[in-house]
């Protein structure tokens, strides 16, 4: 079966990362998050991708393409319109008898999608979320979705849907985004992949939904943080550094060197990353990036970046009190 996976967007919430690297290339627990996701998707047995592109795609499409085996298309989204647009896109490629699956390329996620790949009826990843204003979310009666709405400003659900979308025939899909489009109905200032489920559920199309307990978002730093500590409780433990202190769990890259450094717990240091007389925990550092005299907690530090304190050399007396800032 053919996955679609929309990762055109710029991130813009993830700058200053994002200038230099597309969102899905940011690494989390010591590979990027499309690499999660496309670990889930081949594990589930998709054979064929489309990535929709935009924002530097051209790294996204070389980093796929160097690491999976699978048939990818990639299509370009030159101008970020909305994720229904995204999925317009792509619409020469894709069967209108055809099923598909629909995951967006900034969400890990936890699910057995055999069943969801296997349903007869269309069906939507959620997960209950005490604040839905954010998200699209969907009211459901007798187990059937009755209406989808996206950011609801007052609280129709707790539903919210999550990125991931399993249709069973592409067909109806595009003839609703083709209305959107050509209606020019937006919502938010985009075309919404919800309001065209929506006007399929309208147009008598049945859903159901399918539980997504384990739903990473990647999208902001503390998230990202947050999907690092998840992710790392999964990883193998670290072999031990002489000299070195490693609180797991953590993820350090093999080129990694460490001397005199703490490391963890929660923590991903990248390739050729290099940590000295340093601590660092709950954070990501990137590869090639140099840190030194410094401690550091909750922290990004980016790909070839560097990052260095001064280590003190103090001569006080007794019942002194000093705080270095
Ligand atoms: P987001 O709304 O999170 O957008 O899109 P974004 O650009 O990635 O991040 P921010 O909001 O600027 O921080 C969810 C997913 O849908 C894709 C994005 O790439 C992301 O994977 N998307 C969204 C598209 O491919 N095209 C669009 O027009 C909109």
């Amino acid at each position: 079966m053919k996955a679609i996976i929309p990762v055109a967007g710029v991130g813009s919430r993830l700058r200053p990362h994002t200038f230099s690297h597309p969102k899905v290339l940011l690494n989390v627990a010591g590979k990027p998050i499309i690499g999660h996701i496309m670990d889930e998707l081949i594990a589930a047995g998709i054979d064929e991708a489309i990535v929709i592109v935009g924002y530097l795609g051209d790294m996204v499409e070389e980093w796929l393409k160097k690491h999976y085996g699978i048939k990818f298309t990639f299509v370009q989204q030159p101008e970020r319109l909305g994720l229904a647009h995204a999925i317009w896109m792509c619409r020469p490629y894709v069967d209108e008898n055809e099923p598909l699956l629909i995951i967006l390329g900034d969400t890990i996620f936890d699910v057995d999608l055999n069943p969801v790949m296997q349903s007869t009826v269309s069906t939507l990843g959620v997960r209950e979320v005490e604040d839905p204003r954010r998200f699209g979310v969907a009211v459901t009666e007798g187990g059937r979705i009755a209406r989808l709405v996206e950011k609801p400003d007052t609280p129709v659900s707790n539903l919210a849907i999550v990125g991931l979308y399993f249709l069973r025939q592409a067909g109806p899909l595009y003839s609703s985004i083709e209305h959107l489009i050509n209606h020019e109905i937006k919502t938010k200032g985009e075309y919404q992949l919800t309001d065209a489920l929506q006007l399929m559920i309208e147009g008598g199309e049945e859903f159901s939904t399918f539980p997504v307990n384990g739903w990473y978002d990647c999208g902001k730093p503390e998230t990202l943080l947050s999907t690092n500590e998840i992710l790392l409780r999964r990883a193998a433990p670290a072999k031990p550094y002489p000299g070195c202190v490693i609180n797991e769990p953590v993820y350090i890259a093999a080129t990694a060197r460490l001397e005199n450094a703490i490391i963890g717990p929660n923590t991903t240091i990248g390739e050729n990353a290099v940590i000295k007389d340093a601590i660092a925990r709950d954070s990501i550092i990137g590869n090639s990036a140099r840190v030194a005299h410094i401690m550091l907690h909750g922290s990004i530090v980016g790909n070839n970046a560097s990052i260095s304190g001064n280590p003190h050399e103090i001569n006080i007396g007794d019942y002194s009190e000093i705080r270095i800032g």
